[in-house]
């Protein structure tokens, strides 16, 4: 047998190298395919996808675009729904000859409007081995698609706060559609949480809102002027000239439940407002819920929130309420090396660490507020203006959270941040220009998700191996896979830390890599996929019986100047077709355990 020895979690595969294909590549023995692509049929008599012949009437019958977020609730050992985010469309991509939103035809638009949010698809799996099929045939009970036009209700502290209120829905309790869904969790009574990141991009007139609102158009980064994708143009509800609160609508966690095709997806205020990354639930010692998130963007921050009900195991109603009531908390990490030791290069300091402790910081729990001049309900609204009045610790970037199931340790993916300065950094970012981003490992104090007090450290510090500024866990650098952009993370039952990337910044393709985070091999990444041109690796999902991954592929082809007339990648139609976002899964051809 060749390659590297196996380890303690069982991985022995040959990692796949660094390269510029346009396919997924994965090891040796191992097989791949598109299991669903942008525009397949989701509902039944949904017409097949037509790429020069597309409708808005179509597309709200298909699978939309750029799928992000993956996760499979198994109906049976050969049957499951998979739940996906569509996070973002790219019209450049999607139409020829597209120039921008004011000069695109309305049906365009409401094509792009029908290609966010996410979607329901019934799986099935191919006779006993690791490899799914989208079901096709049949009643397909479950299969749904969420839009940007479906309605939708607020629950928690904020639901019906004037923050909320519009003119349509003067109540402010419903919201409709979701927008920008970027990576998500699910939690343990079987529902999907999925996260509105970067929300703020589908707006228009920032600037032109009531005056007491500007510094928070400021701080969420509304645009101002009329650019992008013109929703405005569909609905007037997207010019916040005429609808100010509009925004204040969406940029939460919506919960939904996926065995529930008529249920109405609920945005849970209680979780605050910021670009939503994704939340990763898990259970505190005394039985309360916990969710971890994180703000994606540049110099954000770190968030949990911890329940003040228990969960009861199979007291379903009594748990769909625990996501509504209970306290928010903002991460600040404090380093144990003096700041002169962090000169930004990535350099260890001399206790050989990037480490320290940290506290959570509540913000609001129900109706009170913990932050001065703030209400609660602004607080949810305005999460971003309440941590910064806390010195909360402004990170590189949050993306995805996971919380190891064999350790309890929680990881956080950093994605990067090219404009930390030198002066600016600390040890939980520690190195400046950060093109590469790291991976936060946080400890909770007594190994329980409710507490107020945790330890950290810094195991991966991403790039080249050959960069003195990277750090693989003291793990030798000469046998490690090179990694950049660290965003969604996994656990496969063994403890093993999957780490997908996005916009890696050392020139060849994205991928998905793991890492064990305990024993001889802590650090030793490996590359297990890459995926095709220009695209990000989403997902991912390391399924429980280890016999398939999963993962989105988004954006293939999404490189500078790429139109249908010319595109960047084909896959995975091949010859002659459009580049389509689709969720592919991975499986060992012999049946073999995923990283064998
Ligand atoms: Fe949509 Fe933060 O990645
Ligand atoms: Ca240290
Ligand atoms: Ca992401
Ligand atoms: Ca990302």
């Amino acid at each position: 047998r060749s390659g590297p020895p196996r380890g303690k979690g069982g991985l022995g595969f040959e990692p796949v190298a660094p390269n510029k294909a346009d396919a997924l590549t994965v090891p040796k023995g191992y097989r791949s395919s598109a299991v669903v692509r942008w525009g397949d049929p989701v509902l039944p008599g949904a017409p097949a996808f037509d790429f020069d012949n597309q409708t808005a009437e179509a597309q709200a019958m298909q699978f939309g675009y750029n799928c992000d977020y993956v996760t499979l609730f198994e109906m049976n050992r050969n049957r499951g729904l998979l739940w996906v985010n569509h996070e973002y469309t790219d019209e450049n991509l999607m139409f020829r000859g597209y120039t921008g939103g004011t000069a695109a035809t309305e049906e365009q638009i409401k094509i792009a409007m029908a290609a966010h949010g996410g979607s329901v698809v019934e799986v099935e799996r191919v006779r006993n081995t690791g490899e799914w099929k989208l079901v096709t045939n049949g009643r397909r009970r479950y299969n749904r698609r969420i839009t940007v036009s479906t309605p939708m209700r607020f629950s928690g502290p904020a639901a019906g706060s004037d923050l909320l209120k519009t003119a349509a829905d003067p109540k402010g309790v419903k919201p409709v559609g979701m927008l920008n869904n970027c990576a998500g969790g699910t939690t343990p009574w079987g529902t999907v949480l999925t996260a509105e990141e970067n929300f703020n991009q589908y707006f228009v007139n920032g600037d032109k809102v009531p005056e007491a609102q500007k510094p928070y158009i400021t701080r969420y980064s509304i645009p101002s002027g009329t650019a992008g994708r013109r929703f405005d143009r569909i609905e007037e509800r997207f010019d916040l000239e005429k609808h100010p609160n509009e925004v204040n609508r969406f940029g939460w966690i919506v919960e939904i439940d996926p065995f529930d095709p008529d249920s109405t997806p609920i945005k849970r205020t209680a979780l605050g407002r910021f670009a939503h990354e994704a939340a990763t639930t898990t259970i505190s010692r005394d039985g309360r819920l916990v969710a971890y998130m994180g703000d994606d963007s540049r110099f954000e921050y770190v968030y949990k929130f911890v329940s003040k009900g228990r969960y009861i195991k199979g007291h379903d109603r009594h748990n769909r309420t625990l996501l509504d009531e209970g306290t928010l908390y903002v991460a600040r990490f404090t380093g144990d090396s003096p700041k002169e030791e962090l000169d930004g290069s990535g350099r260890l300091p001399s206790d050989g660490a990037f480490d320290g402790s940290g506290e959570w910081i509540p913000l609001v729990s129900g109706d009170r507020s913990f932050v001065e001049g703030m209400t609660a309900a602004e607080v949810l609204v305005y999460t971003r203006a309440a941590a910064d009045k806390v010195s909360a610790t402004k990170m590189d970037r949050p993306e995805d959270m996971e919380r190891n199931p064999v350790t309890g340790g929680v990881y956080i993916a950093l994605t990067n941040n090219s404009n930390r300065t030198p002066a600016q950094v600390d040890e939980a970012n520690p190195r400046a220009a950060n093109k590469h981003g790291h991976v936060v490992e946080l400890i909770e104090q007594r190994d329980d998700a409710a507490a107020k007090k945790f330890s950290w450290s810094v195991p991966l510090v991403c790039g080249d191996p050959n960069d003195p500024s990277t750090y693989f866990a003291g793990f030798d650098k000469t046998k490690v896979s090179p990694i950049s952009c660290p965003d969604n993370l996994a656990f496969d039952p063994d403890g093993n830390l999957w780490i997908s990337t996005d916009g890696n910044a050392l020139g060849t393709n994205d991928g998905l890599f793991v890492m064990p985070v305990k024993g001889k091999e802590r650090g030793y990444v490996r590359q297990f996929l890459t995926v095709p041109v220009a695209a990000e690796t989403c997902g991912p999902l390391i399924s429980d019986d280890q016999l398939s991954v999963w993962v989105a592929v988004q954006h293939p082809g999404e490189a500078d100047g790429a139109t249908p007339d010319r595109p960047a990648s084909r896959w995975p139609d091949g010859e002659g077709s459009q580049p389509r976002p689709s969720v592919a899964v991975v499986w060992h051809e012999r049946g073999k355990k995923i990283g064998a």
